[in-house]
């Protein structure tokens, strides 16, 4: 059998983070200056199929690891295809960092799954695949609204609301955003546990709030799609307004913003879980320089730059 090499990219929430959780609307898009990269080759008969994900620090054999998450994805595919275990061994790289809300787990599960189909001569699809990182996202993140695995296995720009099929869209024009890392671990399932909490002690605020998100994520999308990224600013403002009334924004995000905003971005909020994490920055060519060196100077750890197109 010949080798086989397929990637997925990391992925930002743009708009709509916790408020996706309880069906209001979410916007996401690819990072494609990150990614996870799965390749396959054949193994030595009787030798089964062993994983190694020396990133992660991670080596499996198929049988007996059925509790990880990488071992999981290929047990699911092979029940998916109705396929026995291959003769094979599978090595993972990602430069996705972790626990940051950057997809990594998504996109290490998504590359892994399409390599190890097409190794298999059976190519998956989008929908398909992107089921399947599900099941193994519930194994990171709990009960998670299904966004990550969307974003990262269609690698578009996505506007999603639980339960519904995912639409792409297209930006009228592209846009660059800066992502700085805080550092921190951003806990998704406990910032996410914690918001439910407070939702059941405050329902009436909370669900006014979601709907609020909801209602910043609609003009969102449509001045993305417009081409209209001035407008986009603002919009972040008020989401990240919201984003504070939960309770998710943390200081050192909201130094990281502050330092965006006072070098010129156009807008800036958190990103994804909360507490710790990324925020991003919408910049210009003229800007990037600025903004990238006052997240730097304000503590970030990591600055990335993307273009959402
Ligand atoms: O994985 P993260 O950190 O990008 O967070 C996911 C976004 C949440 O809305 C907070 C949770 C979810 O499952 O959608």
């Amino acid at each position: 059998m010949n080798t086989c090499t397929a990637s997925a990219p990391g992925k930002i929430i743009l708009f709509g983070e916790h408020a996706v959780v309880y069906g209001q609307p979410a916007l996401a898009a690819p990072v494609h200056d990150l990614r996870a990269t799965a390749h396959v080759a054949p193994g030595s008969p009787g030798s089964g199929l062993s994983i190694e994900a020396p990133d992660l620090d991670q080596r499996h054999a198929l049988a007996g690891a059925a509790a990880h998450a990488l071992a999981l994805t290929a047990q699911l595919v092979l029940e998916r295809l109705g396929e026995g275990e291959p003769d094979a061994h599978i090595t993972v790289q990602s430069d996705i960092p972790v626990a940051g809300g950057l997809g990594s787990g998504a996109a290490v599960s998504a590359a892994l799954a399409r390599a190890l189909a097409a190794y298999l001569g059976r190519p998956l699809e989008n929908a398909e695949l992107s089921a399947l990182v599900y099941e193994t996202e519930k194994v990171h993140h709990g009960t998670p609204s299904g966004i990550d695995n969307t974003v990262v296995c269609y690698g578009m720009p996505v506007y999603f609301v639980r339960g519904h099929e995912p639409e792409v869209f297209h930006p009228g024009k592209p846009f660059d955003l800066l992502i700085g890392d805080t550092g921190m671990p951003s806990p998704t399932h406990e910032t996410v546990g914690a918001v439910r909490e407070a939702w059941q002690r405050e329902p009436n605020m909370y669900e006014a709030t979601f709907t609020e998100i909801g209602a910043v994520v609609e003009v969102a999308r449509s001045a993305i799609e417009r081409g209209q990224t001035a407008r986009l600013g603002p919009l972040m403002a008020e989401n990240q307004a919201l984003l504070r009334r939960l309770r998710v924004s943390s200081p050192e995000l909201e130094q990281l913003i502050e330092a965006a905003l006072a070098a010129g971005a156009g807008g800036a909020k958190l990103s994804g879980g909360g507490e710790g994490g990324n925020m991003i920055a919408l910049v210009e060519p003229e800007t990037v320089a600025r903004v990238r060196k006052e997240l730097y100077r304000a503590g970030a750890r990591r600055v990335i730059h993307t273009l959402v197109r």
